[in-house]
């Protein structure tokens, strides 16, 4: 009983009565004992980088709401293939700012084997022919109401959005994309791709499927990027599970992979730790996260206002993936992590 107080403390056993003499710090009281037990590790092997592209020629515009990210050329997107291979990350993603003229309510220029997607596919596939391309069949960066699909009537029509979308990955599998990761959700497009891609002789192209992609704020800033921040009305409720949902993801999931899904993503990544879990659990099938725009900016704007250690923040998030079940990371940060994780 101390002075200031009436509290019985004299009951209180020993702590090594309580522990019966475990104690969990003995193997964190050092740098080198703390690095023999670390059970996960982050690598630079782990990271996905997303680019975003756009028209023209020497042309790298920032995006505004993502300090540190820009949507490069053509030309600079292949240096920055170079750089990224050089970094050693195994593969990037590449995300189209098309010209507002060309945007149709069909998304009709997604079918045009020149466009944007496509030639930066061929540019990097040919000066940078060691990293792996993963290119979107959504249309979204083509629709002139930033909705993934084809949308009559106001609503997103399925199958006629899937029949597109089975094309364009042909077309973007010729023009060298080695993974096709459509993000649109809509039912039935993993199989109608695998048909495609495999009657056009693209049998080792292989699918990544957004299988669960929530219906989420967090995709703002990727809006802007691509410029669809403000033609896009309404929401993609109707496309994108309810991130109230944790079966609904499963059946999601296992849907895509019984039409031919070689790998599975979720998206966004942090908020969704739980379905990352559970997917790797149930599936044993290599599981990615896509740590998407907002979870981007949200440290970078914190970092900046000093009101956490930005690179300490982003190390800790990419780890959390890698801890919840993560095979790869898609991130925005992956440059800056893999000279980071070199040095
Ligand atoms: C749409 C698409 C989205 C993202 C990539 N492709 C979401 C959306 O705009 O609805 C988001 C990526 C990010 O936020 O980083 N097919």
């Amino acid at each position: 009983m101390n002075k200031f107080s009436r509290i019985k403390t004299d009951t209180i056993r020993s702590v090594d009565e309580i522990t019966g003499s475990r104690r969990l710090r003995r193997m964190r009281k050092a740098p080198w004992s703390r690095r023999l037990v670390q059970e996960n590790h982050l690598r630079v092997d782990d990271l996905i980088w997303p680019i975003f592209l756009v028209e023209g020629e020497d042309r790298k515009e920032p995006v505004e709401a993502m300090p540190g990210v820009f949507r490069y050329s053509v030309d600079l997107a292949v240096r920055e293939a170079e750089r990224a291979a050089k970094l050693g990350i195994p593969a990037i993603a590449t995300f189209p700012n098309i010209g507002l003229g060309k945007r149709d309510a069909t998304g009709s220029a997604i079918l045009d084997p020149d466009n944007l997607i496509n030639q930066a596919s061929r540019s990097i596939k040919a000066a940078v022919p060691e990293i792996g391309i993963i290119t979107d069949v959504a249309l979204d960066p083509f629709t002139n109401h930033g909705h993934d699909g084809i949308l009559r009537d106001g609503i997103i029509v399925n199958d006629e959005t899937v029949a597109q979308v089975a094309e364009a990955a042909v077309l973007q599998a010729a023009a060298g994309a080695d993974i096709i990761a459509p993000s649109e959700m809509m039912d039935g497009r993993i199989g109608a791709i695998r048909d495609a891609l495999d009657a056009n002789g693209f049998q080792d192209v292989a699918i990544m499927s957004y299988a669960t992609k929530f219906a989420s704020a967090f995709y703002g800033p990727y809006r802007e990027a691509i410029g669809t921040g403000g033609l896009l009305k309404g929401d993609k409720k109707t496309y994108y599970v309810d991130p109230a949902n944790t079966d609904e993801a499963v059946r999601e999931a296992e849907q895509d992979l019984l039409e031919g899904a070689d790998m599975l993503m979720v998206k966004p990544g942090l908020p969704y730790l739980d379905i990352i879990h559970r997917l790797k659990d149930e599936f044993s099938i290599p599981t990615f996260a896509y740590q998407v725009s907002g979870e981007y900016s949200m440290i970078k704007a914190a970092a900046a206002n000093g009101w956490l250690d930005g690179e300490k923040a982003m190390l800790e998030t990419l780890l959390a993936f890698k801890r919840a079940g993560c095979d790869g990371i898609l991130t925005y940060f992956a440059p800056e992590v893999a000279q980071l994780l070199r040095d």
